[in-house]
């Protein structure tokens, strides 16, 4: 694997998600549709629970999604008696369908199909049978172990972007709740943070369900770091006023030529990042990147449902009859982004070259 900065292992006293008991234990989220008001959890006994709960953004972010995914399938084919091929691929290609942008879910239930596979075919018929629900277990928790020790690189190796007094801008949540791990872009703050350096973070409220108001600023708030939040279009002024030193976000799906897919308003932030001369990262993990796509045009873009705009704030702010347009994330062209914080280090500037030499060598 390429470079990786060393520094302090960061640790934080929430989680979200985990795996409670053996084979037929149980995936317990903490339910992010409740915070910053309560933190609730939810179990999950089912595949289709899991996958209720990923389209309803109990669990979200997609390196989460993946995770709790990989879960979603030990659930749906642990509780299968029989179990055959034909039923892991039917569980997965279902969870396959709860969100449509972040990749990470269709990595991390293809990590699950091989390993069904190889379970299948190295096991003999029945022996083998028997022992898949264990060996999908032990794969869904080498996903999220994996991802715990990719987001502390994330972190290591965004901190040396983080500048030492000034701002940072950030939108959605990009966090330990987004996350097996301490999650990406944020992971950066935290330890930028542990590493001495002082910052204040403006904190995209990320309209319509306010990623960035109700949870960025709760994890942010849980850690003692200074946070302000802003209306979504507060952000061209301030950096106008020359009040954002850098921008930072993550993403939910990178093509091989580096366009990035991410929360609904990040393209936005890129335009005016762009026009006001201030640099632009996403950091993400290796399976955020879609090498089997060109270019971000081919990135499909999750539409979500009206009600989410016309009453999201629990009262209704559209007249009924009248349309919403809902898309959940955009795609920011490659050449308007600074860099890709890696695991691997950061790719810049971002093109295909880069992105191929550093992810595949
Ligand atoms: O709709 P969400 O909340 O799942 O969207 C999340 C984002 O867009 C994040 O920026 C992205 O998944 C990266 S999370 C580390």
């Amino acid at each position: 694997m390429g470079t990786q900065a060393s520094g302090p292992r960061i640790t934080l006293s929430y989680r979200s998600l985990e795996w409670i008991g053996g084979v037929d234990g149980h995936l317990r989220l903490l339910d992010q549709t409740r915070l910053p008001e309560a933190v609730d959890y939810l179990d999950c006994r089912s595949a289709e629970e899991v996958w209720d709960a990923i389209r309803r953004l109990c669990v979200r972010g997609a390196p989460a999604i993946g995770v709790a995914a990989a879960y979603g399938a030990v659930l749906g084919c642990s509780r299968r008696e029989p179990l055959r091929w034909e039923d892991v691929e039917q569980i997965c290609a279902y969870l396959k369908t709860c969100r449509p942008t972040a990749v990470n879910l269709g990595w991390a239930l293809d990590r699950m199909l091989r390993t069904a596979q190889r379970c299948l075919t190295e096991g003999s018929g029945t022996s083998g049978r028997m022992a898949l629900p264990a060996s999908l277990l032990r794969e869904a928790q080498a996903i999220e172990q994996e991802d715990r020790e990719t987001c502390q690189a994330l972190g290591r190796n965004g901190a040396e972007l983080i500048p030492d007094g000034g701002a940072v801008l950030t939108h959605c949540n990009t966090g330990a709740l987004a996350a097996a791990g301490i999650g990406t872009a944020l992971a950066a703050l935290f330890a930028a943070w542990e590493q001495g350096k002082r910052f204040t973070v403006w904190v995209d409220e990320t309209r319509p369900l306010l990623q960035g108001a109700r949870l960025t600023a709760w994890e942010l708030h849980q850690r003692g770091i200074p946070a302000a939040v802003l209306c979504d279009h507060a952000a061209g002024q301030l950096m106008g006023a020359g009040k954002v030193q850098v921008v930072i976000v993550g993403a939910d799906r990178i093509a091989a030529n580096g366009d990035v897919a991410n929360k609904i308003g990040t393209y936005g932030l890129a335009v005016l990042a762009r026009a006001h001369g201030i640099p632009m990262y996403v950091s993400a993990p290796a399976s955020t990147f879609d090498l089997s796509i060109t270019g971000g045009w081919e990135i499909p873009i999750e539409q979500r449902s009206a009600e989410e705009v016309s009453v999201g704030l629990g009262r209704r702010t559209v007249p009924e009859g009248v349309e919403v347009y809902n898309p959940a994330f955009d795609v920011t062209p490659a050449e308007w982004i600074s860099g890709i914080v890696t695991e691997r280090g950061i790719i810049a500037p971002v093109n295909e070259a880069r992105i191929r030499e550093r992810l595949t060598t």
